[in-house]
């Protein structure tokens, strides 16, 4: 028997290209795991009416950890559209299976490192090193959402004022979700000798749920005086982070603005090609790449793998396989420095599964 079960979730679109990639590298590493396949994606929505079937969630329940690619999304109207004749009339809902993962396992961490690897040409600036923590099960991705405002609601103090047809969607953020990341940002500065953590919000408008996100910032803040802290609105740090990266090292956000300032990050450190994700719960975790599933160039083998690669690094380290891990980032910054072999987003043509070839042929 193999030592990992690993679920495999290529999703759609490029989702397969980059997991195909990702494992090449992983068999150079001989690491010791079973691969099981699980639906997920846009297909088993049209199909099925669930685009992450129960029979995937029970797979992964029998595994360590999930790879997971992409998926494709639609606005409402599409989704239903689209949905099997024989399914239509069901008063089927579309949610982000990606969501869902999150709130199932309880992956409240979503970790994104956004390091510019040196010599590559789509560096921002050299030498950028942030790393985003980002609360991955609350906050405006909850899912209590509204589409015309429901009565009993509509008869809650000051909600009466609103039209009714207005659509809600409420930013839910709890004591325990603020700690747990909040906590978990500190403590990753801590054992990597990070110097300062910053804390995203906006709670000078959104004074509730925003608020509690600050005050639990600064209440955890004070027990790590070994640690610097600061705080920022998320507007004005998006244009701060640009004048002056290097002001900045770890940054902890409430769900919504961690998604956003994690695009804007992976983009000064190579873009979405090189932005990978980490959902990690106490018991479970599920890694990615930060973009999505591209279908423009599904299965043409053309997209840039080192994100996914780099999310299975991640996988490594949170299995305990450091060495692989560290094999595989010094792997990745060897082609990278190079130069040589480059995907159509670094201004090259080489292709998905050459890339990976380039990164196991630097494998020491
Ligand atoms: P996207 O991330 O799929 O792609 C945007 C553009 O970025 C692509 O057209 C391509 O030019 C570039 N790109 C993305 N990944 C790349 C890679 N590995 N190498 C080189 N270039 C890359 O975002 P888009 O177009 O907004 O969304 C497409 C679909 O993906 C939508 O259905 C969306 O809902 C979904 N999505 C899924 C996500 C996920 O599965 N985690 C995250 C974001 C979007
Ligand atoms: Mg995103």
């Amino acid at each position: 028997m193999a030592k990992y079960r690993i679920a495999w979730l290529p999703g759609d679109g490029i989702g397969k290209d980059v997991l195909d990639a990702t494992r090449i590298v992983l068999d150079a590493l001989k690491l010791d795991a079973e691969y099981v396949h699980g639906d997920i994606g846009w297909d088993f929505w049209c199909k099925e009416g669930d685009p992450l079937p129960q029979r995937t969630i029970d797979m992964m329940k029998q595994t360590n950890c999930a790879m997971f690619g992409a998926i494709t999304s639609k606005p409402r109207t599409i989704a239903n559209k689209e949905l099997d004749p024989d399914l239509q009339n069901k008063n089927l809902v579309y949610r982000s299976p990606i969501v869902r993962m999150r709130q199932l396992f309880d992956l409240y961490i979503c970790k994104r490192p956004c390091k510019a690897y040196p010599g590559n040409s789509l560096n921002y600036k050299e030498g950028i090193d942030l790393v985003i923590f980002r609360e991955n099960t609350e906050d405006l991705y909850s899912g209590y959402e509204f589409n015309h405002i429901p009565d009993a609601m509509f008869r809650i103090n000051g909600l009466e004022k609103l039209p009714r047809d207005a659509a809600i969607s409420i930013k839910v953020n709890t004591p325990k979700g603020c700690h747990r990341i909040i906590k978990t940002a500190f403590d990753f500065a801590r054992s990597n000798k990070r110097r300062k953590v910053t804390c995203v919000h906006k709670a000078n408008v959104v004074r509730a749920s925003d608020g509690l996100f600050l005050e639990t910032f600064n209440q955890v803040a004070s027990e790590y005086s070994d640690i610097q802290s600061d705080d920022a609105n998320v507007d004005s740090l998006c244009q701060w982070i640009l004048k002056n990266p290097f002001n900045y090292d770890v940054l902890v956000a409430p769900n919504l603005y961690g998604d956003i300032i994690s695009d804007l990050c992976a983009q000064m450190t190579g873009g979405l090609g090189f932005g990978s994700s980490g959902n990690v719960g106490e018991k479970y975790a599920v890694f990615e790449p930060t973009h999505g599933s591209a279908p423009k160039y599904t299965g043409m083998y053309k997209v840039n793998p080192i994100a996914t690669i780099l999310a299975a690094k991640m996988m490594l380290e949170w299995i305990g396989e450091y060495d692989m891990a560290v094999k595989i980032e010094n792997a990745i910054r060897t082609v990278v420095k190079k130069g040589e072999i480059r995907t159509y987003d670094m201004g090259g043509a080489v292709s998905t599964l050459d890339m990976a070839r380039a990164v196991v042929e630097e494998l020491r």
